[in-house]
């Protein structure tokens, strides 16, 4: 068949230009699932606990996500502000990724460790605070204790978690709402962040 066929006849030219589109997606995303660089976590990524689980919810519920990236690219104006550039490993527990595009504010994917509980507390409840020219919103209503129906949920989470692969144990599920008792919700959001992207220790 030459090309004049190809070009000239609308049906042949779609058909064939599906064909082209699926083999050649199939090639680039099927390896994807057989690599253990993509589905292995990386050495010391352990699933969240009940209490950063809590705050990574909390983080989704207030849209955290529409300011903070948490994807660092290997490029060296994001390595040198922000550490070692993330790998797929660091996000094999996450459900779903939080990597996101919009950076009003800095990546939050190594985060973790770069200040203190204190600081990011403070930070939290009134980021003017400690940041005079921030223009990041006060979330000055989470120093509440954790609701009574995330600590009613969590063990359901959990159970969600693991059917798409996140190794709980029955202990750990049976004990995570005991975990919860007597926590603010700026307890498990700070826990939550000074997790983030610890496994890889940063450049800096
Ligand atoms: C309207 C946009 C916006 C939203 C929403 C927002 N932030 Fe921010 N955030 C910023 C900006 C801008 C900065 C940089 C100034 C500063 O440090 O306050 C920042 C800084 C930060 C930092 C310090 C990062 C660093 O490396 O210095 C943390 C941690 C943070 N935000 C966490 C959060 C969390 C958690 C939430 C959700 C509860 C949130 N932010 C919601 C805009 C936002």
């Amino acid at each position: 068949m030459n090309n004049e066929i190809v070009e000239k006849s609308v049906p042949w030219l779609v058909v064939l230009t599906l064909l082209v589109i699926s083999v050649g997606g199939l090639v680039e995303i099927v390896p994807l699932f057989f690599q253990h660089s993509t589905t292995e976590p990386v050495e010391g990524v352990k699933p969240y606990d009940p209490l950063r689980l809590t705050g990574r919810d909390i983080y989704i519920r207030e849209g955290c996500y529409l300011c903070h990236s948490q994807m660092i690219r290997p490029f060296r104006a994001e390595t040198e502000r922000y550490g070692h550039y993330s790998v797929a490993g660091e996000f094999v527990y996450d459900h779903p990724f939080q990597w996101g595009s919009k950076r009003t504010g800095p990546d939050l994917a190594r985060v973790g460790g770069r200040y203190s509980d204190v600081w990011q507390r403070a930070h939290l409840l009134n980021p003017r605070d400690v940041v005079p020219e921030s223009n990041m919103p006060a979330f000055f209503w989470l120093d509440r204790p954790v609701k009574e129906a995330d600590k009613a949920t969590i063990q359901a989470k959990m159970r969600a978690l693991r059917v798409v692969g996140v190794p709980y144990t029955d202990t750990e599920i049976s004990e995570a709402p005991a975990a919860l008792e007597g926590k603010s919700e700026l307890d498990a959001l700070v826990a939550y962040l000074q997790g983030l992207g610890t496994a890889i220790k940063s450049a800096k």
